[in-house]
């Protein structure tokens, strides 16, 4: 190819606006396989695929849009059928009539974590645009992610150009090869109207830094008492997921202690405890939420609302 022609080529390379081309959409969705399935009170254990950019796989699913939707991101390693998937569906389910759609980006989640880590960014863009084409009611969209899926869902909601994700809820975003002081690349909490954090294994495979206007510490943060026994620190970072489906699926106030500092989350928040109800509007802060280790699921619930 003579220079000539190579200078055309560039400068028309250059001139397709790439986030809103084609692009991204080979390069993203349908390159990776990322997919999407559909569960409703109607369809609460055969899910639907509805894929990008496939208006009939739509119109065919039970996807309502006057139903708020919550998506969920899985981390590294993981599926659309890891248990992770299955319990957070069914807690939802429990709790209201929602459209719950589970993303699987496991062809690109290998348990490689350094090789998933890489692709963080494109998985996020990818979800974006899918949120873009699907056009859910944004004010009562809700993500979540846990692990890696934690950071998919922060860049995918930086990069949402119709409106913003109404939450997204971080479930124990990744630690490694992540900075806990720069926010670019990472969940962080001007990433959606509002984000919300469940820290579970901070210092190790999750982020013990703030990343949300609501960061939820369960007992120290860092160990849980559960997975004392446990040599596998993965034992601590699936507790967020645990605790979190717990509170879902509950759907009454449970009891939090404020913290005056982050520091004070080592030993015990000293404030006076107030009650949360999970999904309503809540003081931003940092907050401790203790489980009862005899019974891994109980965490501390107040009375009843
Ligand atoms: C999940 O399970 C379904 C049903 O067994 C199967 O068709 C699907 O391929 C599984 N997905 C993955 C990513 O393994
Ligand atoms: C991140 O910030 C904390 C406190 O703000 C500081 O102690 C720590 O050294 C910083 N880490 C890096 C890698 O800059």
């Amino acid at each position: 190819m003579s220079a000539i022609n190579l200078k055309v080529l560039l400068i028309l390379l250059l001139s397709i606006n790439i986030s809103n081309s084609l692009f991204w959409d080979l390069f993203s969705n349908r390159r990776y396989g990322i997919t999407y399935k559909l569960f409703t009170r109607q369809n609460p254990l055969i899910g639907q695929y509805i894929f990008y950019s496939n208006p009939k796989s739509l119109m065919r699913s039970y996807f309502n849009n006057a139903r708020p939707t919550r998506m969920i991101i899985h981390g590294v390693g993981q599926n659309e059928n890891s248990s992770m998937n299955i319990i957070l569906t069914k807690s939802y389910l429990t709790r209201g009539d929602f459209n719950v759609i589970v993303v699987d980006w496991s062809t690109v989640a290998s348990p490689i974590y350094q090789y998933a880590r890489l692709k963080v960014n494109m998985i996020g863009m990818a979800v974006s645009k899918y949120i873009t084409w699907l056009n859910p009611n944004y004010n009562t969209l809700h993500v979540i992610g846990y692990d890696l899926g934690a950071h998919i869902a922060g860049i995918a909601g930086k990069n949402t150009v119709n409106g913003r994700i109404g939450r997204i809820i971080g479930l124990d975003p990744s630690l490694p090869l992540f900075s806990e002081n720069l926010s670019i690349n990472r969940l962080n909490s001007g990433d959606a109207q509002l984000v919300e954090v469940f820290h579970s294994n901070g210092g190790r495979l999750g982020i013990f830094s703030r990343m949300g206007q609501l960061d939820y510490y369960i007992n120290n943060g860092r160990q849980q008492p559960e997975c004392a026994s446990s040599t596998d620190a993965s034992c601590s970072h699936y507790r967020a997921v645990t605790v979190f489906s717990n509170l879902v699926s509950k759907n009454h106030k449970y009891l939090v202690i404020p913290c005056m500092t982050i520091d004070e989350i080592a030993n015990k928040c000293s404030l006076d405890p107030i009650e949360i109800l999970l999904e309503e509007i809540s003081p931003s802060g940092i907050y401790q939420v203790s489980t009862d280790s005899a019974e891994p699921l109980n965490v501390n619930e107040a009375t009843d609302p």
